[in-house]
């Protein structure tokens, strides 16, 4: 019989077989380029010592291609928990030395075991992704793994926080479960997803990619809309993780974390009273004006490089966390568009889930015009939005900085949608269209038939300005609550959000809503 001295070696050269993963030179090849190993980045995410591996004993059990020979104690994934800044998390993190980090049966179920855990706790779940896709000798049970996975995404969606962060390839249906979860990550250069690649794709279509071009942090970033943050790192993609985990509730029952600021919160904002130009179709750049609204000028934008007619992106408030969604009159004069729509749409959904109030900042001349944005559907897009908005119950906080035209007036947050707390800049323009416009439709016989038309329709246009283009009639019939001057609007809403923050809106029972996706 073995003696106490015997097991403990024993199981200690069980745990070092793990940990050493694919060996030396794959690790070296990983640091190579540029990466950190599953461990590494494990250690990095979490707070200093609070990491509890579980499952580090896991083996496959394949018995074809000779893979009963070739056993890893752990198969190619570090799971369990630790804490960020004290607060618990779950997290894995796929090991690309150890067969490629392709996922097989039991490395898939190390991750659902992770999943459901975080479910049951609460808990907010971090992923680390890189991984050559589905573990080719595993054949149909690696594909029954990754389908487990998805739906534990999908179950735990809205629930608990779920961040994914892109360290490596990730290709083919492995893409989906980052794609469903709620942030996505990616290092610059190091991270792909896609789901065929640049050669399948020369084969189907004769179009040639490379890796980066087609599935690369910048291309995900800029022109697809999959990712939320690119890093130019290992190290800065999981700082931002933290970020990120660190600002949200640790699930849906709770709220999210008041952080302290010595920024007070009657500051008189008397940069805002002129940072709007007093032409109205002069862009500018309205991240400055979130940054002087909010605590500290401090605020993390999401998806910064794509659809940036539109800025999402979370701040504090008083110590409260906000979401901010705002029109960006420097791109596309803040117009919302089909991938607009759907960026913020989806942002909106998130702070609703997680009980996040949304700060909205209205400058909108409307829904952007033309055939490719009907034709690819800106009616089901947009409608997105609206839907987003109209079922949120979190506390709805709207200024109305500048214009808010037409269906882009309703949809953003309006009264009549169940903004708590509407109010308008001085210099607000509300009305079905533009002065320019108008005019055309309600006057084109009287234009026609003046003597002077250019004069006749210079004075009309003044007229309709007058008229309408001040938040004057909106603020007679209540849709706003408040009309103020610029420098106020810190306190305000600080003020207001505080009222709101015990707020308690039902909807009706249902399954769940049919949002035109
Ligand atoms: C088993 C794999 C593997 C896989 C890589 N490896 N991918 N083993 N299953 N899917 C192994 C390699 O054999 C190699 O083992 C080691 O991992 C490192 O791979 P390399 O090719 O040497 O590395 P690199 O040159 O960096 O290329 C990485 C790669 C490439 C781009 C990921 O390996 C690759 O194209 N792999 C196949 C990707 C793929 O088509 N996967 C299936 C996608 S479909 P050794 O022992 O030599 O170190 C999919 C469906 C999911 O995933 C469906 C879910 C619904």
């Amino acid at each position: 019989m073995a003696s106490t001295e015997e097991r403990l070696k024993d199981l200690r050269n069980r745990k070092a077989r793990s940990e050493a993963g694919g060996g030396q030179a794959r690790v070296d090849s990983q640091h190579n380029r540029g990466k950190l190993t599953a461990r590494e980045r494990m250690e990095l995410l979490l707070d200093d010592g609070s990491f509890q591996e579980m499952d580090a004993l896991v083996e496959h059990r394949c018995k074809d291609f000779g893979m009963e020979k070739n056993v890893i104690p752990g198969d190619g994934v570090v799971t369990g928990h630790g804490t960020i800044n004290g607060r618990e998390v779950f997290a894995f993190a796929q090991d690309f030395t150890v067969y490629g980090g392709s996922l097989g049966e039991m490395h898939g179920l190390k991750i659902c075991k992770v999943l459901d855990m975080a479910l049951k706790t609460g808990r907010p779940v971090i992923g680390m992704n890189d991984s050559g896709g589905a573990r080719i000798q595993e054949g149909v049970a690696s594909l029954g793994s990754y389908a487990e996975i998805f739906f534990r995404n999908v179950r735990s969606s809205g629930v608990i926080p779920q961040i994914s962060v892109i360290m490596g390839p990730c290709a083919g249906g492995a893409v989906y479960s980052p794609a469903i979860t709620d942030f996505v990550i990616m290092v610059d250069q190091t991270a792909h997803m896609f789901i065929t690649g640049p050669e399948v794709i020369k084969t189907v279509t004769n179009e040639e990619v490379s890796f980066e071009d087609l599935g690369g942090a910048m291309t995900h970033g800029s022109k697809s809309g999959v990712s939320h943050f690119t890093a130019v790192s290992d190290e800065e993609a999981i700082h931002l993780a933290r970020e990120l985990a660190d600002l949200l509730p640790q699930n849906n029952m709770e709220k999210p974390p008041t952080r302290k600021t010595s920024d007070p919160k009657d500051r008189v904002c008397e940069k805002l009273d002129t940072i709007i130009p007093t032409e109205s179709n002069k862009p500018y750049d309205v991240i400055d004006v979130i940054n002087e609204i909010v605590d500290d000028g401090a605020f993390l934008e999401v998806q910064a490089d794509w659809a940036k007619n539109i800025v999402i992106g979370f701040a504090h408030l008083g110590g409260n966390t906000v979401g901010v969604v705002a029109n960006q009159p420097k791109f596309l004069a803040g117009c919302l568009d089909i991938d607009a729509s759907d960026k913020a749409a989806r942002f909106v959904r998130f702070c609703d889930a997680f009980n996040i109030p949304i700060l909205t900042l209205e400058d909108v001349p409307g829904f952007l015009p033309g055939t490719s944005q009907e034709w690819g559907g800106i009616i089901r897009h947009g409608a997105k939005l609206l839907y987003a908005y109209a079922e949120a119950t979190v506390p709805l906080l709207t200024v109305i900085l500048r214009k808010a035209y037409g269906g882009a007036y309703d949809v953003m947050s309006s009264k009549h949608i169940r903004g708590d707390y509407n109010i308008a800049w001085p210099n607000a323009e509300l009305a079905v269209m533009g002065a320019d416009g108008a005019v055309e439709i309600i006057h084109r016989k009287r234009i026609a038939n003046s003597r002077n038309a250019e004069e006749e329709r210079t004075r009309l246009t003044e007229d309709f300005n007058d008229t309408f283009a001040n938040p004057y009639k909106a603020a007679a019939l209540g849709y706003l609550d408040d009309v103020i001057e610029p420098r106020e609007t810190r306190s305000k809403l600080i003020r207001s959000l505080e009222m709101l923050m015990d707020k308690e809106e039902l909807r009706p029972a249902r399954k769940h809503g049919n949002i035109p996706l």
